[in-house]
């Protein structure tokens, strides 16, 4: 899936989120948004399965603005998303295959044996062979991390989109977390964009790496290129990291 944002604006009363926002997100990529909290990040993964409506500007998928569709036209396109949020937005009552086949079972309504073949197989793919029937109550934070991502994977999204995945995450977890990600990438050809604080994690999984700041896209590039950005808002920015690495929080 292409997407394009050009010249986004967005406020909430008097607060300005989005003061004329560019970003391309290119088919198959891994896309990394970086920025301080509060910066927009989250609202802007809202705009793009149009949970937000902007005031200005246009949200391009595959070439079509959806900043003006009425709800039903939106549903088709918001189906192409897959979400995987902060706390996982799993179902305590259901067991892990139950919460994988949500979405399958909510549309196509009938065929449980079809549907359960399907789940199996993204479990597969991210590494919950065997855990099918267990409570998700009793899965580590990576797990059920793991478990959204499957969900997200059984409705055969174009574009999977992270918020934060490995916040809360201790470094082991957060590492197998970010492989997942890479392989459903590979295995799938989805395009993804991946909101993270975590700046390990940032240029292990980013092909493209783009930092928020007021409104705008400040700084956009390869993680090569990204390093060599020499501007006090990128050199501040990654100089956090450095910190936190030297105080043995990093990975
Ligand atoms: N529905 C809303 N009504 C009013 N203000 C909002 C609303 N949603 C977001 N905001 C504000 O917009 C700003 C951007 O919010 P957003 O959640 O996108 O930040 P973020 O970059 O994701 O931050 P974090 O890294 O802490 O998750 C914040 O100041 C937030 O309070
Ligand atoms: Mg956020």
């Amino acid at each position: 899936m292409r997407i394009e944002i050009t010249d986004l604006h967005k406020s909430f009363g008097t607060l300005t989120v989005f003061d004329g926002l560019n970003i391309k997100f290119e088919p198959g990529e891994i896309a990394v948004v970086m920025g301080r909290s509060g910066q927009g990040k989250s609202v802007m993964l809202k705009h793009l399965v149009g949970l937000e409506k902007p005031e200005a500007g246009q949200i391009l998928i595959d070439g079509r603005d959806i900043t003006g569709l009425r709800e039903s036209e939106l549903y088709p396109i918001r189906m192409r998303f897959g979400m995987i949020f902060q706390n996982g937005g799993m179902l305590q009552s259901l067991n892990v295959e139950d919460n994988v086949a949500l979405p399958l079972i909510e549309v196509q309504g009938s065929d449980r044996h079809a549907i359960m073949d399907k789940v199996h197989e993204k479990l597969k793919m991210v590494g919950l062979e065997g855990k099918e029937k267990q409570s998700v109550t009793t899965l580590s934070g990576g797990q059920q991390k793991r478990v959204a991502i499957a969900r997200a994977l059984v409705q055969d999204a174009d574009c999977l989109l992270f918020d934060e995945p490995t916040a809360g995450l201790d470094p082991p977890i957060s590492q197998t977390v970010d492989e997942v990600i890479m392989e459903v990438n590979q295995q799938t050809g989805a395009t993804m964009i991946v909101v993270t604080h975590d700046l390990v994690s940032a240029f292990q999984v980013g092909q493209r790496l783009h930092l928020l700041d007021k409104g705008k896209v400040v700084a956009s590039g390869t993680p090569d290129e990204f390093r060599r950005i020499d501007t006090p808002v990128v050199r501040e920015f990654l100089k956090r990291g450095t910190l936190i690495g030297q105080e043995g929080g990093g990975r």
